[in-house]
């Protein structure tokens, strides 16, 4: 979640059972970092580094993190126009997975190509190509699902075909207020891909709905935003 999980937000929350922690999302080129800063403007919680800072703030966030959780996997979640950026936060020291964002929203991102619009570029197989092939970490691509005019199963096959190790989708569906369990079950049937399940999980059933479409994990934002969750996913 932009502007609120850092270091110090993280390692307070993982140990109500997160064995992945995420970090960002982080702008990381120009353009990304000026549409961070209208979002500012108007409000939104965003992080705000500049260009010569991210790369050493991300490698410190890592660093925080590990130095108190070793086992917990690092990711962070990254929005950039061309891939050299993520690229070069791939190769963090001690990052575990670099996560392409095809999915934030905020119109300041759309109107560079970047978030959810990149689910339209015809390149996004070679962009996430380049980026796995350069790195020596995991990658991950979070995608939102059911954005108009797109495919999310189509748009799964790429991301599984350009390589990458995860697929991370926020399987939100207009007009419900849970998540699209038939949308992440037919993705899992039809794909080798890990896909890891996000949206409206609140309670134990709901993370066991999820399981049972056959993703291999599962993420939490908002009902964690407090820095509390309140049920045990510790068992899972
Ligand atoms: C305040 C806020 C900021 C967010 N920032 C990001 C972000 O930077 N990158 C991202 O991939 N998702 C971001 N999200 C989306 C969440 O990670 C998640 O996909 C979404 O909230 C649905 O999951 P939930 O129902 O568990 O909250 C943000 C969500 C919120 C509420």
């Amino acid at each position: 979640m932009a502007g609120i999980t850092d270091s110090r937000f993280l390692n307070k929350v993982i140990p109500y059972g997160f064995n992945v922690a995420t970090l960002g999302g982080y702008s990381l080129d120009a353009p990304t970092i000026e549409a961070s800063k209208k979002i500012i403007e108007r409000g939104r919680k965003e992080f705000d580094f500049p260009l010569d800072d991210i790369f050493s703030h991300i490698e410190n966030e890592v660093a925080s993190i590990k130095s108190v959780h070793k086992n917990v996997k690092v990711s962070a979640n990254v929005r950039s126009t061309t891939p050299q950026p993520i690229i070069e936060v791939g190769n963090i020291k001690d990052l575990d997975i670099v996560e392409i964002n095809c999915h934030c929203r905020q119109e300041e991102i759309l109107a560079i190509g970047c978030g959810q619009e990149m689910l339209k570029r015809a390149d996004l197989g070679d962009f996430i190509s380049q980026v796995v092939d350069d790195v020596d970490c995991a990658v991950s691509v979070k995608i939102r699902a059911n954005v108009n005019g797109i495919d999310t199963l189509n748009i799964a096959k790429i991301i599984e075909s350009a390589g990458a190790e995860y697929l991370h989708i926020d399987a939100m569906k207009k007009g419900i207020f849970d998540a699209d369990y038939e949308l992440l079950r037919n993705v899992c049937n039809n794909t080798n891909i890990k896909v890891i399940g996000n949206n409206s999980i609140n309670s134990i059933e709901n993370a066991e709905k999820m399981i049972d479409t056959g993703v291999c994990g599962f993420s939490i934002a908002r009902s964690v935003i407090s820095g509390k969750l309140e049920f045990n996913i510790a068992n899972f």
